[in-house]
């Protein structure tokens, strides 16, 4: 598991070093920010780009390209945690899950 990710993690940085270096950050793109051993953008992918946009442009929830301009990682991490009264279901993930996603926010600006 550790090794898997570890690989993983070293391919998706090779990546990031070849192609999206510089900050378009529009872009999402598959920047797995260092948060340990998830892999942020692959979780939000899985769990909440139905709601806010595979590129964070926002669908039936708000864009969250710049959201770290906006609310802290702490204020981040709590909304996901707990939701948000408009439609936000919180509990979606969890653990070191919940901490990369809320990482990886903040540093959209
Ligand atoms: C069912 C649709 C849906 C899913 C799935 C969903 N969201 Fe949301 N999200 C919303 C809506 C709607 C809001 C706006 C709620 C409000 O303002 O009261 C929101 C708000 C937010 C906010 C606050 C944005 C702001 O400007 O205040 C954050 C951060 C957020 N979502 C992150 C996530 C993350 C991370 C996931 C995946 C773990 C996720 N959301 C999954 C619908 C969704």
């Amino acid at each position: 598991m550790k090794m898997k990710n570890k690989f993983l993690a070293t391919i998706f940085g090779a990546a990031l070093v070849l192609g999206a270096c510089g900050g378009g950050d529009d872009n999402a793109g598959d920047k797995d920010s260092a948060a340990g051993d998830v892999n942020a953008d692959k979780v939000y992918q899985a769990n909440c780009a139905t709601c806010h946009g595979g590129k964070l442009e926002g669908k039936n929830g708000p864009a969250l390209a710049n959201i770290g301009g906006q609310l802290s990682e702490d204020e981040i991490h709590d909304i996901i945690e707990n939701g948000k009264s408009g439609g936000m279901p919180g509990g979606l993930i969890k653990g070191e899950e919940l901490d990369a996603v809320a990482k990886w926010l903040s540093e959209k600006k």
